[in-house]
């Protein structure tokens, strides 16, 4: 069956290696179709959306191999430009290929890429930022096709900050004729990596981390071997989860200088923690009020990624509070499984008002997305009793085997 039993009430207790990062893989796969050759990509996460991406990139005529956590993708027999449907439909990722395929082959057609249903999360912007790099692009209800016989740098004054935006127009820009700007462009972690890479491949990119990324088209790239960090969003699942059970965790390879605003969180909550060099360790429940309320925002503010498992943490606090929402608007749709493990919280628009009940109630709870699946299996943990969460591929796309992981910090956990 496609869900997780837990049966709540133990303490989290031990250590878990977390797993290389999605959101950072991702684009790095997307990328390697701008160098003609092999790539090898290390500690790539065995997910389900790697999984769809790897897929992506056979039927567009790579060959990928696969050992471990090693990724072998040979570019140099690129045959196809059209994606098929029934990944890209599973993916918002998908929407990464656009500029990269752009770049090496000057045509593409897609259809709407898909992904978790956390807000309306419309392709506009991607489309009306390549058009001005020259690229033509005619839609229909299900999707588009774009050509361009060149791409030429320009000057990007974006509305808004968006990664998915900045990594599309930074694999656009790499091999395009003259120089790109792009501002304000996404600060994540995320990005500094797939520069990081592109860099290592022969890209000239400065000001990868700042709001402002100057990119100078080169003529062609090289083959390179990579290796993906770890997952700071998989490493603030677990610190949440010994927040919301109590324990002793030491989460090994967590980021610890990209988690800053989560940690920092986590510490006013009373939860002791301590960064080593090669991993956090995190220590006792979050028991703390968060007087002020918990913002989302762009990095390095609070990541929206991990919004609903400081819900639960906040759940269980024994105090009121309020968390905003401003990146995503559809984000609060864990609020009526949580209810339904009794607690007791109210959405207004974009906040969550979140009032302190004496426990959680193991249920039957359903997981609507990615990240709000996790904070589904993070209460159950901390409940009393048995819990079922539903829909596990959600949670799939993102986790490599949380229900082993969590059984190695000492759950009581299964796939059922
Ligand atoms: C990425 C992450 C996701 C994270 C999010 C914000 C990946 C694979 N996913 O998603 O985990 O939660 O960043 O940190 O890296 N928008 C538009 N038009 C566009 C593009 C975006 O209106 O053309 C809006 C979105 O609806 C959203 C906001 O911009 O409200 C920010 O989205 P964006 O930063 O693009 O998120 P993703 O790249 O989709």
């Amino acid at each position: 069956m496609d869900a997780i039993r837990i049966y709540g009430g133990n303490c989290l207790t031990g250590q878990t290696k977390i797993q290389g990062s999605k959101n950072a893989s991702l684009p790095v796969l997307a990328a390697t179709l701008l160098i003609n050759g092999t790539c090898e990509v290390e500690n790539c996460p065995n997910i389900s959306d790697v999984f769809h991406m790897l897929r992506l990139l056979e039927s567009l005529g790579c060959k990928v191999t696969r050992e471990e956590g090693l990724v072998r993708i040979d570019t140099g027999q690129l045959s196809a430009c059209d994606m098929p449907a029934d990944s890209v439909g599973v993916m918002r990722s998908s929407i990464m290929l656009l500029g990269a395929l752009l770049a090496r082959t000057g045509s593409v057609c897609m259809e709407y890429p898909g992904g978790c249903v956390i807000g309306k999360r419309p392709i506009d912007l991607h489309l009306r930022t390549l058009r001005r790099m020259g690229v033509e692009i005619v839609e229909n209800e299900e999707g588009f096709c774009a050509h361009a016989a060149s791409l030429a740098g320009v000057l990007h004054e974006l509305p808004f900050v968006s990664v998915g935006v900045t990594e599309n127009l930074i694999l656009a820009a790499v091999l395009a004729k003259g120089i790109t700007v792009i501002h304000p462009a996404a600060r994540e972690p995320e990005i500094q990596v797939l520069c990081a890479f592109l860099q290592s491949a022969g890209a000239r990119i400065s000001g990868a981390g700042t709001d402002r990324l100057v990119i100078e088209g080169v003529d062609s790239l090289h083959p390179v071997r990579f290796h993906v960090p770890a997952d700071r969003i998989v490493a603030g699942t677990y610190l949440a989860a010994c927040m919301c059970t109590g324990g002793r965790v030491f989460l090994q390879d967590a980021p610890c200088q990209h988690m800053q605003s989560v940690l920092e969180c986590a510490r006013r909550m009373g939860t002791e923690i301590i960064c080593q060099k090669d991993g956090v360790l995190v220590a006792g429940r979050g028991c703390a009020a968060l007087e002020e309320g918990l913002i989302t925002a762009c990095y390095p503010g609070f990541p929206t990624d991990l919004q609903s498992l400081f819900m639960v943490v906040m759940a269980l606090s024994g105090h009121s509070g309020w968390i905003e929402e401003t990146v995503f608007e559809n984000r609060f749709r864990i609020v009526p499984e949580l209810c339904r493990m009794g607690a007791d919280i109210t959405v207004q628009g974009a906040r969550a008002y979140i009032r302190p009940v004496n426990r959680l109630c193991g249920a039957i709870v359903e997981a609507k997305e990615l990240r709000g699946g996790a904070a589904l299996v993070a209460a159950a943990l901390a409940a009393e009793g048995t819990s079922i969460v539903t829909d596990r591929h959600y949670i799939d796309r993102g986790y490599e085997d949380i229900s082993l992981s969590f059984r190695e910090l000492g759950a009581d956990i299964e796939l059922a």
